[in-house]
């Protein structure tokens, strides 16, 4: 069995996305920070699924990390068929009051690091009949977001990277797919700095498990979708933005994100 790149496998989103492939027999390579977390998914996989499950403990937010993630494949002579480029986080907050550094770095691993792990691996999925890319975006690409706005700039940038290379690599047999979320039960508030009781209640009404949301995710991806928004609140608010005024929907998504 050929493996699946997973970025940002050690919890969220990324976590459940490994189990679900797992389940269904695929061979996984978890990519994360958190090297204890990704050893405990790995052993947990091998043991209940009976696949092979390796681990790479790595910051993807450095500038040679896709070298690092194709060197490392090149060496196991591994056959790869799906990336997942899901590894990502928000930086909250009035943007002159946050730090340069952590937008610098956000947009870094949000968007540079997906971009050159995608061309990295591409190699190694054409080599496949059929492979498959995932990239997860959010519906925070359906409209500017004030204070998450870079946040939002770079799933902006997943989405359309996401929507051009589908179209690019329609005859090549590698099928890219991009899935938004919206708010999902993970540790993405926390690491985002997100302490407001307005957008925590939002959360709490409208957030959707990591399960259900890398369930979704995974079937698009199977099912060659260019786009998929788990969830009808999510697949509303990502399309009925077109036919409002940016104007009211960036104050309305202000008053509920101000700090
Ligand atoms: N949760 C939401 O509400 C929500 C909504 C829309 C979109 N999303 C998107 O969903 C994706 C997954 O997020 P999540 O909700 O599952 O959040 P999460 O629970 O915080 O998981 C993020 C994952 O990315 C990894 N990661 C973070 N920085 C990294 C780095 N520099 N190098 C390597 N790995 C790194 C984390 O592992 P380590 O800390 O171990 O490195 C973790 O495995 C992100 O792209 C996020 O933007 C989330």
């Amino acid at each position: 069995m050929a493996f699946a790149v997973i970025t940002g496998a050690s919890k969220g989103i990324g976590k459940e996305m490994a189990i679900i492939l797992a389940k269904k027999k695929h061979d996984v390579l978890l990519i994360a920070r958190s090297s204890k977390e990704l050893s405990e998914l790995a052993e947990k996989l091998k043991k209940e699924y009976s696949v092979n499950a390796l681990t790479l403990p790595l910051d993807l937010s450095g500038s040679d990390a896709a070298k690092s993630v194709s060197d490392n494949i090149l060496a196991q002579k591994l056959d790869i068929d799906i990336l997942i480029n899901n590894a990502g986080f928000g930086v909250w907050g009035a943007f002159d009051s946050t730090k340069l550094d952590e937008q610098l770095n956000m947009m870094q691993l949000n968007m540079q690091s997906l971009v050159s792990l995608t061309h990295k691996l591409l190699p190694y999925l054409k080599k496949n009949k059929q492979s498959y890319i995932l990239n997860v975006g959010s519906t925070a690409a359906y409209q500017s977001m004030p204070y998450l706005s870079a946040y939002a700039a770079t799933k902006s940038f997943v989405l359309s990277f996401s929507r051009g290379l589908h179209e690019e690599l329609k005859d090549s047999g590698v099928c890219v797919t991009c899935l938004s979320p919206g708010p999902t039960e993970t540790s993405f508030m926390e690491r985002a700095g997100m302490k407001s009781q307005k957008i925590a209640d939002a959360a709490d009404k409208f957030g959707m498990s990591g399960e259900a949301v890398a369930q979704i995710g995974i079937r698009a991806m199977f099912n060659k979708e260019t786009e998929a928004i788990p969830g009808g609140v999510n697949k509303l608010t990502a399309f009925f933005p077109r036919f409002i005024p940016k104007k009211l929907i960036e104050r309305t998504v202000g008053n509920l994100y101000k700090p």
